[in-house]
């Protein structure tokens, strides 16, 4: 059975600060590792938009020795109806690994259940899992968290402000807690995480030492925080929804004030970003803002994982410590 990312805690603990040393390591060589030469092909699917993951995968798998199959689901059998199935039975029959951006988090599970190569989440609706490894990747580059090659994240903390609900909120909360983070989310109260993700990464904390606290309060959450974070109030597939409008969500803006109230913490954005919504202009655009280089980390965490995923082929997929619960 290959090994697939499709949360956060599909990685031990021990297992993501093996992916992080070794994007340390990629980002001094680009060129040091090549699981892909032949060149081995990777599909890279997209049911939704793209432009950091579909590049970054692209390059990355290349600097790999790889052949990069970018597939747009519109113009595949898959967008026409196809089973989930039937596609990955040919997907895996031809390439080493499948990378999948696509909507509920069931259809990667689906994909995953037929695969017999490993199978990556590009996002879905309910997890972002690569961003939050490259954000990760960032805050320890920035904090000087990286003793002896190790992305020492242990006892750092975040602040995310915004979408409690959304799929890097969730990610956060797993992503966080496995590198024992203290994790804060802020949000509206009608926006907050999933309980059973909640639930996940509160159990997950436990072990590494990590912590979690949501609140409505955004000035409480970033207090002393060593990063700010935000998202998009409008995920690929929510236009239109009701509530999504910035009586909901103004106060939960990024803005000098509250940077300054962080103290000296970094700001982070996954990007895309909308200035004047989420976050100002000043603040993004601003000295303390590292998300060009959180951009460029895509690159080197998504080789890292995969390079990891390559080098573990025969392993039980099943090493969550935690019984999962249906995410809404
Ligand atoms: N952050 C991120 O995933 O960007 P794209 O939607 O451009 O891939
Ligand atoms: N929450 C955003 C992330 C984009 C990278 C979305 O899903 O649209």
């Amino acid at each position: 059975m290959p090994r697939h990312f499709l949360r956060d805690d599909d990685l031990t603990p021990a297992e993501q600060k093996e992916v992080l040393a070794l994007a340390l390591d990629l980002t001094d060589d680009r060129f040091a590792r090549r699981p892909y030469a032949g060149p081995r092909t990777v599909a890279v699917l997209f049911d939704k938009s793209s432009t950091r993951t579909r590049v970054s995968f692209a390059t990355g798998i290349a600097e790999l020795g790889g052949n990069p199959l970018v597939i747009e689901s519109r113009a595949s059998q898959l967008g026409r109806g196809e089973s989930i199935a039937d596609t990955t039975r040919v997907l895996t029959s031809m390439a080493s690994t499948i990378v999948w951006r696509t909507f509920g988090q069931k259809r990667i599970e689906e994909m995953a259940a037929h695969a017999t190569v490993p199978v990556v989440n590009a996002l879905t609706d309910q997890f972002h899992p690569c961003q939050i490894l490259a954000d990760l990747l960032t805050i320890a580059q920035q904090r000087g968290g990286l003793a002896d090659g190790d992305a020492a994240l242990a006892g750092r903390s975040l602040a995310y402000l915004g979408d409690g609900a959304n799929n890097m909120a969730h990610s956060y909360l797993l992503g966080g807690a496995t590198a024992g983070m203290d994790v804060r989310i802020a949000s509206p109260a009608s926006h907050r995480p999933d309980d059973a993700v909640l639930a996940d990464a509160r159990a997950i904390a436990q072990c590494t030492g990590g912590s979690v606290t949501i609140t409505d309060d955004p000035a409480a959450a970033v207090d002393g925080v060593d990063a700010v974070l935000t998202d998009t109030w409008v995920s690929m597939g929510q236009e239109g929804e009701d509530g999504r409008d910035e009586q909901t969500f103004a106060r939960f803006q990024v803005t000098d004030e509250l940077m300054a109230a962080s103290g000296d913490g970094v700001f982070l954005h996954c990007l895309p970003a909308y200035r004047g919504k989420e976050v100002t202009a000043s603040v993004i655009d601003g000295p303390r803002s590292v998300v060009w280089q959180e951009a460029e980390n895509r690159l080197h965490a998504q080789k890292a994982l995969l390079t990891w995923l390559m080098d573990h082929p025969d392993e039980n997929t099943a090493v969550h410590a935690l019984p999962r619960k249906e995410v809404r």
